[in-house]
């Protein structure tokens, strides 16, 4: 292998080796204290060449990392075994045109000098260049190390911010808000998540800042207590907050967390926010139809139970009828009112029928026809039935029917038409005498979910806290005679053995949306 070198100097004429070792020795004391002396070899390395009137020389180092550097004047085609020979101590053949020096620090052999005449040396001249390269060997390790130096810082560096980067990129991943605060209550980290979104603030803007300066829309007061709880008990602190910042309700479960740089005390406080909203939907939902399930089989057992004596006192109450019949027949007239009373019985005994019945739908839906059928067609016959209702004259009643929606539903229309029949009729209710509703028909987003029906009216609404309770069985705010309470509970029977869900939005004095979601036939 053979290595050469690019010329980087213009040379001028020779100087002659006298004042040169003066000018490379002060070269040299430079060179120690300079900052880049390797730069500075290169002087020096051009200085040498002016003195002997050399065209080519160069430098040969060994690297820790075991590789030779070279770097010179000229085009000097110097051989790695020549240069090994010389590393190996062997003095190179005083005829040949190029002298190879050792170059030697702190008893360490770690490269050569390597200088090429166009004539022979002289005696002279080769122990000026040795003295030189013993000069010249101190500085280059100098150089090396410092170099080495840099190296490593660039690449210290480089690693750092690579780890930051990484961990940038870490936090900005999370689907969940994240900031940092320190024991100033300035922000310290600020993830994407809460760059983005209509409360959004950017990194650039929140950083330095106080975490009060911020979050102005939240009491101060408050934040600050919650952080100091944390500084001070060291402990993790988790609670929910709703909101309304996006203009719909949305639940939040907020978890600061305690940080130490050091063992200590804590530094600094992590705070999550993640949206909880669907979650918690999900959750009231399951516990619901969990509690409603319950009920369900509750209400399935003691009606099994009623029923029977409710048909035996129906049947007593018949025969007494028949009796009493037949003593009219034969002429004989009874004091008392029997007779009424009886036909209270058996009206009394026909309307426990009546909710045993209803109670049984909700909890074990009998088996029915199930058919193709579309919700729009659903919707106009309820609305038929419905239209001759004395009440329903004095409202709006608006149809939305989605004429696009293609997906057919599986389904006992009877049912439907009973589900459909008693959210308008609640809707009404709700109305009192004037206001709107509006039926909508819609597709849903997935399968299971194909075919959305809505009933929206614009009627009193439900208080938050009763709305987890009004699909249980016998709930109803009516007065009594009015209503029984197993309208929703019905609905909400029929919808499940369906394979669908029913949901409700309410807004206390604005309004409700009960929405049904059934899956489309394919999805059954
Ligand atoms: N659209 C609505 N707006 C406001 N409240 C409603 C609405 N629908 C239902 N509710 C509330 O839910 C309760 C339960 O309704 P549900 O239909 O189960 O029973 P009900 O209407 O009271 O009686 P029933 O339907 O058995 O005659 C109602 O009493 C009412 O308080
Ligand atoms: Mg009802």
């Amino acid at each position: 292998m053979s290595s050469t070198v690019p010329a980087t100097s213009e040379r001028g004429d020779s100087l002659g080796i006298g004042p040169l070792l003066g000018t490379v020795a002060q070269v040299a004391a430079r060179l120690a204290a300079a900052s880049h002396p390797e730069d500075a070899a290169l002087d020096v390395l051009d200085l040498l060449c002016r003195g002997l009137g050399a065209e080519e020389c160069g430098i040969w180092l060994n690297t820790p990392a075991g590789l030779i550097r070279n770097w010179g004047v000229g085009d000097l085609v110097v051989t790695v075994e020549e240069i090994e020979i010389v590393m190996d101590g062997s003095t190179p053949e005083p005829a040949s045109l190029t002298a190879i020096e050792r170059l030697v620090a702190a008893e360490q052999r770690i490269g050569a000098l390597a200088i090429r005449l166009a004539r022979p040396w002289t005696d002279d001249e080769r122990a000026g260049v040795r003295a030189i390269a013993n000069v010249l060997a101190p500085v280059l390790v100098h150089a090396q190390h410092s170099h080495q130096l840099e190296e490593e810082v660039a690449l210290r560096t480089t690693q750092v911010s690579d780890e930051r980067r990484f961990t940038e990129k870490i936090i900005d991943s999370l689907p969940v808000g994240l900031y940092v605060i320190d024991r100033e209550f300035r922000i310290q980290a600020w993830n994407r998540k809460r760059e983005t979104g209509m409360q959004g603030v950017s990194r650039e803007e929140a950083i330095g800042r106080t975490i009060f300066e911020i979050l102005h829309r939240q009491p101060a007061e408050l934040l600050r207590r919650e952080f100091e709880e944390v500084f001070r008990t060291g402990r993790i602190q988790q609670f929910q907050m709703e909101s309304l910042a996006t203009g719909d309700l949305r639940v939040y479960r907020i978890t600061k967390i305690p940080m130490r740089l050091a063992d200590g005390p804590v530094t600094h406080v992590i705070t999550i926010g993640e949206d909880v909203t669907d979650w918690k939907e999900a959750e009231g939902r399951f516990s619901q139809a969990e509690k409603l399930a319950a009920l369900g089989q509750l209400a399935a057992g003691v009606m099994h139970e009623i029923n029977n004596p409710l048909a035996t006192i129906a049947a007593c109450a018949e025969s007494l009828q028949l009796k009493l019949e037949d003593l009219e027949a034969q002429g004989i007239t009874l004091r008392g009112d029997y007779k009424e009373l009886l036909t209270i019985v058996d009206n009394e005994v026909h309307r426990c029928k009546r909710i045993v019945d209803g109670l049984l739908d909700f909890s074990r839906p009998k088996p029915v026809t199930k058919a193709l059928v579309h919700i729009n067609q659903v919707v106009e016959k309820t609305l038929f039935l419905l239209k001759h209702h004395v009440r329903f004259k004095k409202v709006h009643v608006h149809q939305h029917l989605d004429p696009e929606l293609a997906t057919l539903i599986y389904a006992s229309e009877e049912q439907l038409v009973q589900t459909l029949m008693a959210l308008l009729l609640n809707a009404l209710d709700a109305l009192g005498d004037t206001g709107t509703i509006i039926i909508r028909t819609r597709p849903g987003r997935t399968a299971s979910e194909a075919v959305i029906c809505e009933v929206i009216d614009d009627g009193q609404g439900i208080a938050r806290g009763e709305q987890g309770k009004i699909f249980e069985p016998f709930y109803t705010t009516k007065p009594p005679g009015r209503g029984t309470g197993l309208g929703l509970s019905i609905c909400y029977g029929i919808v499940s053995d369906h394979g669908g869900r029913i949901e409700v939005d309410s807004i206390p004095g604005k309004g409700s949306t009960f929405r049904v979601i059934l899956p489309g036939s394919e999805g059954v």
